[in-house]
């Protein structure tokens, strides 16, 4: 890597005229320097660290000082919304912004749930959208109950799930509340993979919760091998049992699926094990490749199933979302239910009845038909650029998102991620996550990863890609740049000590 320098650095030390190469490495290295104080200024840490001063993170933090709050509110903020608050900011000040930093679908609800609701407040006759029973309207339980048997085959005497066992939520964090309510308590160890959907680790933690984070293999992936070292481990040191499991398949932000003999398996080490798997399936429907979806509810009784009306159903404002849950947590659910939500809202249940009409799977489908050719695209923008290792890009086998390690080679002090993504935004106008919105936030890896999201249009995609190239020639000869810096530096020193 440093091979130029460390010839310029010998020829230095031989040269005759090593005052004017001395000279001539000092204005390279000034130079850089310069540039990597510009970047270092622009990218400036709008959403991170409380030791930033940038203006935003000031703000930031200013507004959690000034509310004060509960010691259970002084948790994280969930930064993909950081970000899009600060996209937004610039937006409104005129400049054209490409969203890939949230999860969300362009495309709005399926014609036919949309006409359901614009009919039901309508009329004739007007619905009156008053309160349903706590754990959802029958018709829409009735609809999720043959969806499991038509999708995953939980049919028949053994496999049916009884519609007693379906609760719809306030989306699928809804249901996080409900679950992690009727299954921990205070104190209790709940495992969450090293990269995965902050709110989990944000949620758990605002309960009291102790988070067991177990590291993902080197494909990306928690498995029931991976969990099943963490109990040993814990075992091992003495330490408390881990009492519960969530996990998204296919995950956010890496896009891994597990197939199904992984999800039975992590179905079998959570039964053995007495760990409350909580499934998270919110991205099921959308996914590539010859994979396919299996449900936990597929393998155990115990699990609980999360879904949403959020992604592949495109209704992510509707705020709906439902679970399968086991017999013994059906009472307290629906207690839960009844006294924090009282019901999901009622407007989005009556409408997302239609969501299993021909019509709307067609429409459903060709969402995904555009999400691959998206995937697609980002994926080969990335292979064009050669500092991205292959092995660092996540297998984005389902749900909107490319994750990217940019590996140790490519950043520097105070240039990782993070700092590479609100460069992107405020240079290119083009909006990414940075890994510390995902990560164990003891670990470096936050600042070293960084998650494009395709939900867009093509074009939108296409063009946030192209911006990301020209950018990434620049950033990556800044962060090398600063590199260089801290070669040279250590190599003073030590010509200063000998
Ligand atoms: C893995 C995962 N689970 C849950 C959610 C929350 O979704 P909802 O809109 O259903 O609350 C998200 C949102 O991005 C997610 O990525």
């Amino acid at each position: 890597m440093f091979s130029f320098l460390e010839m310029a650095w010998l020829y230095y030390n031989e040269s005759k005229t090593r005052s004017l190469v001395f000279a001539g490495m000092i204005v390279f290295t000034l130079l850089n320097s310069g540039v990597s104080v510009i970047f270092a200024y622009v990218g400036r840490d709008v959403w991170s660290a409380p030791s930033s001063n940038g203006k935003i993170a000031t703000n930031i933090n200013n507004v959690e000082r000034e509310h004060g709050g509960s010691s259970r509110s002084q948790i994280a903020s969930f930064k993909v919304l950081d970000i899009l608050r600060r996209a937004n900011a610039l937006e409104r000040e005129g400049r054209d912004i490409l969203h890939l930093e949230v999860g969300q679908p362009e495309s709005g609800a399926p014609a036919l749930v949309a006409k359901a609701a614009a009919d039901a407040l309508t009329g004739p006759p007007r619905k009156v959208m008053g309160y349903t029973e706590a754990c959802g309207l029958p018709a829409l339980r009735q609809k999720i109950t043959a969806h499991y048997g038509n999708k995953y085959g939980l049919k028949g005497e053994e496999g049916t799930i009884d519609i007693k066992n379906i609760v719809i939520t306030t989306g699928s964090s809804g249901a996080f509340l409900l679950a992690f309510t009727a299954c921990f308590d205070v104190g209790d160890v709940v495992a969450v993979a090293s990269s995965g959907y902050p709110c989990y680790r944000n949620i758990l933690k605002s309960m009291g919760c102790e988070i067991a984070t177990v590291p993902i293999n080197e494909d990306f992936k928690l498995t029931a091998k991976e969990l099943l070292s963490e109990v040993r481990r814990r075992e091992t040191e003495g330490l408390k049992p881990i009492k519960g499991l969530i996990l998204s398949s296919p995950s956010n932000p890496t896009g891994v699926m597990l197939d199904k003999a992984e999800v039975e398996a992590m179905c079998i080490a959570c039964d053995d094990n007495n760990i409350q798997f909580i499934s998270d399936e919110i991205y099921h429907g959308i996914t590539y490749g010859t994979k396919v979806e299996a449900t936990a509810r597929s393998f155990s009784k115990n699990a609980i199933v999360i879904n949403s009306f959020s992604k592949y159903y495109s209704m992510s404002g509707w705020r709906l979302g439902w679970m399968v849950v086991p017999d013994r947590l059906i009472d307290p659910i629906n207690r839960l239910q009844q006294n924090m939500f009282i019901n999901a809202p009622t407007i989005s249940q009556t409408a997302a009845i239609m969501c299993w009409e021909e019509d709307t799977i067609r429409e459903l489908e060709s969402h995904v038909a555009k999400y691959s050719k998206n995937r697609e695209r980002v994926l080969q923008e990335l292979e064009n650029i050669p500092e991205i290792e292959e092995k660092n890009i996540a297998p984005a086998d389902g749900g909107l998102y490319v994750y990217v390690d940019l590996g140790k080679d490519n950043v520097a002090p105070d240039l990782g991620s993070v700092a590479m993504c609100s460069a992107l935004l405020e240079e290119e106008g083009v909006a990414f996550t940075p890994g510390i919105d995902f990560e164990d936030p003891k670990s470096e890896l936050g600042d070293r990863r960084f998650r494009i999201s395709y939900a867009g249009s093509i074009d939108n995609v296409s063009d946030a890609m192209k911006r990301f190239r020209t950018f990434w020639i620049r950033w990556h000869a800044n962060v090398k740049s600063k590199q260089y810096e801290m070669f040279f530096e250590r190599i003073r020193r030590r010509t200063r000590a000998t």
